[in-house]
């Protein structure tokens, strides 16, 4: 899919990767809905680069349903909304509470397969481009579904269930002309990584091998642009990360 052609949703879009994603992608020509939770981030983004946006949350199957119609001939959806808490199973402050568990499969993981399924449906009634192709999706998980560390129980679940679900859904919409592809990013200088402190980060950023440092959103979203304009990527979850592995804690 030529980049210029693109009408993407793009989730997550107020903040980190998805904010860098979506100004790439406008830059690029391409033509954009925003989605996020926070109001004040999105609407800065979307005002600064005059895109139409919706607050609302992903794994709201009503706000999503509304928010997509309003927006014609989708093609593109980059899943970047998502949530990281850090909990143990058991500690002396107790057991994990299962709502936490539950909210954080419940963003990651199924605000990530609401998100496709509806722009799926959408996408299945485009025309198709000379390759039979109508639609593409890209899903963020992290390192955490592979070396997920000590406190990430929930988080590496709900990033291990966008990797399983990428091959499958991928085989599926084969049929109506849709790549599914998921990026496994290792660790980017977003507010999601600002919430550890200095010595945790520098801890992190020395097991990557190279280079030494953290990701940038333009990083990602130029992978986002490669998933796009290579049409013989499909079914793949790719590793962005440095070669970073993470330790157990
Ligand atoms: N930053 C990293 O090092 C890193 C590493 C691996 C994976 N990731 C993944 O990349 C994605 C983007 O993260 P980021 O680093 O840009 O973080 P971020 O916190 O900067 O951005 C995430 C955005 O998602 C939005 N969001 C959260 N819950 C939502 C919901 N229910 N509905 C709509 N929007 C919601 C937030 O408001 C925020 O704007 C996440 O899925 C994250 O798990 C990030």
């Amino acid at each position: 899919m030529k980049i210029e052609n693109v009408k993407a949703v793009i989730t997550g879009a107020g903040s980190g990767l998805g904010e860098g994603t979506a100004r790439y992608l406008k830059n690029k020509g391409a033509e954009l809905l925003l989605i996020d939770l926070n109001a004040d981030g999105l609407k800065k983004v979307a005002d600064d680069i005059n895109c139409k946006y919706v607050v609302g949350d992903v794994s709201n199957e009503e706000e999503m349903k509304n928010a997509i119609n309003d927006f014609n001939e989708i093609n593109c959806l980059v899943n970047c909304a998502g949530i990281a808490v850090g909990a143990k199973v058991v500690s002396s402050r107790g057991m994990h509470d299962l709502g936490l568990f539950e909210k954080v499969l419940k963003v990651n993981l199924i605000g990530s397969f609401n998100m496709l399924r509806l722009c799926a449906d959408k996408m299945q009634a485009n025309e198709p481009d000379k390759e039979g192709e109508k639609g593409v999706v890209i899903n963020t998980a992290s390192v955490a579904a592979y070396d997920g560390q000590v406190g990430q129980a929930a988080y590496s679940a709900s990033k291990g269930g966008i990797v399983g679900m990428t091959l499958p859904i991928a085989r599926e919409l084969a049929s109506n002309g849709i790549r599914v592809n998921t990026i496994a990013p290792g660790l980017f200088a977003t507010a999601m990584l600002a919430g550890m402190s200095d010595e945790v980060q520098k801890s992190l950023i020395a097991t990557t091998v190279f280079p030494k440092r953290l990701g940038t959103p333009l990083e990602y979203a130029m992978l986002v642009e490669s998933i796009v304009t290579n049409v013989l990527l499909n079914g793949e979850t790719i590793r962005l990360d440095g070669s970073v592995r993470l330790a157990p804690r």
